[in-house]
């Protein structure tokens, strides 16, 4: 048996995972330590929660009297860190939370997981850590770091820590970095989801800028089989890039919604860009996909239309959400 720490697992891309591992495999024992921020919901993983081999631990990554109490009892080998606030707009309005939980939380991790001789640690990362692209070229593992906002450079100095563990004690750190996730269980306050949802009440859909910003998008299900593979085969101290190639303008995207959903144009609504807003995400994969046999199984246009059911299907699961704390946001967000 593996004995992982999977943090962040009741967040989007972590519940998906465990929902995708825990289903998949029984040689692993995963503990998942989450601190059930706004972001963080436990329902995602009511199909897994009874599994015996399966530990919930609410907590933060910060708390290293927390970590050290984890890796004893649980014995833990492996580290799988998807915790993280992971929302732009959100460390636009506010970075502190973002250095705190990304940049320490991912410090306090390292030294757990080096003093307790982890075999392997896994930092998931963004490709959000280069920058910006122009209209051309593609983003490689050694593309210079050149973060823009306060979300992708908490990253960036999450990511440059982890190598420095790496180069410093030895300790068998890899890293992912993957483009934009849609699928199950996204929370409401990004693109795919806001766009379904607003559009399914005729509510205006905010177009940031011009709308001809460019963003690679890949299924949730594809970057967990990637980062399945870069925990068991990656190389120490290697990038693994994770992109499926399918560029789309947010204004295509927003159209295709409103199409599938049998909506009219007259809902989007142009509004002020976002700061600093970079203009196109573009990921090259050729090394993951030639050194571990990774592809990715979902075409854009097919796995867009089930999301799109998954959130007609799933109405209690958002329905919850968008009553709660996602109002004053929205307000703060879109309506001051
Ligand atoms: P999410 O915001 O949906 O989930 C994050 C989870 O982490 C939540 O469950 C939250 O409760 C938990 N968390 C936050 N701070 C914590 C802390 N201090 N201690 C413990 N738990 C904490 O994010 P996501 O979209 O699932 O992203 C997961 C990871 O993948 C992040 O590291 C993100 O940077 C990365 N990533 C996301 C995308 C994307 O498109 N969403 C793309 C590439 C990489
Ligand atoms: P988002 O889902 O926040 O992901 P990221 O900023 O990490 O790429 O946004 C995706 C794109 O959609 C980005 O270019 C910003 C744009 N966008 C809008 O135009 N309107 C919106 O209301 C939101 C949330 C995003």
């Amino acid at each position: 048996m593996k004995n992982i720490l999977v943090t962040g697992g009741a967040g989007f891309i972590g519940s998906n995972f465990l929902n995708y591992i825990l289903t998949k495999r029984d040689d692993v024992n995963i503990v998942n330590l989450d601190k059930l921020t706004y972001a963080g919901n436990l329902e995602n993983l009511s199909s897994i929660e009874k599994k015996k081999n399966y530990t919930f631990v609410k907590g933060d990554i910060t708390n290293r009297e927390l970590l050290d109490y984890i890796f004893t009892k649980y014995s833990i080998k492996h580290v799988i860190n998807f915790a993280a606030e992971s929302h732009v707009d959100r460390s636009i309005l506010g970075s502190e939370v973002f250095t705190v939980s990304n940049v320490l939380g991912t410090n306090v991790l390292l030294e757990a997981a080096k003093n307790h001789q982890v075999e392997r640690f896994v930092q998931i990362s963004t490709d959000e850590v280069y920058g910006s692209l122009g209209p051309t070229g593609l983003f490689t593992e050694n593309t210079p770091l050149s973060p823009n906002s306060p979300y992708s450079a908490s990253k960036t100095a999450a990511d440059m820590l982890a190598m420095a563990f790496n180069h410093t004690y030895g300790l068998p750190v890899v890293i992912t970095r993957c483009s934009n996730n849609y699928g199950p269980y996204q929370f409401p306050e990004k693109l795919i989801p806001l766009m379904i949802i607003n559009a399914m009440h005729d509510k205006k859909l905010p177009v940031y800028g011009d709308g001809l910003n460019v963003r690679d998008w890949i299924h949730v299900t594809d970057h967990n089989r990637a980062a399945e593979l870069v925990w068991e085969n990656g190389k120490v101290g290697e990038v693994y890039n994770i992109g499926a190639s399918q560029e789309m303008t947010n204004i295509e995207i927003i159209k295709l919604i409103i199409k599938a959903l049998g909506k009219t144009e007259a809902l989007i609504e142009y509004v002020k860009d976002r700061p600093g807003h970079d203009k196109r995400y573009a990921i090259d994969s050729t090394k993951i996909e030639r050194e571990l046999g990774w592809k990715p199984e979902h075409k854009f246009e097919e796995a867009i239309q089930s999301t799109i059911e998954w959130y007609l299907n799933n109405k209690p699961w958002w329905g919850r959400i968008i009553s709660g704390e996602y109002q004053d946001y929205y307000k703060k967000q879109y309506l001051s």
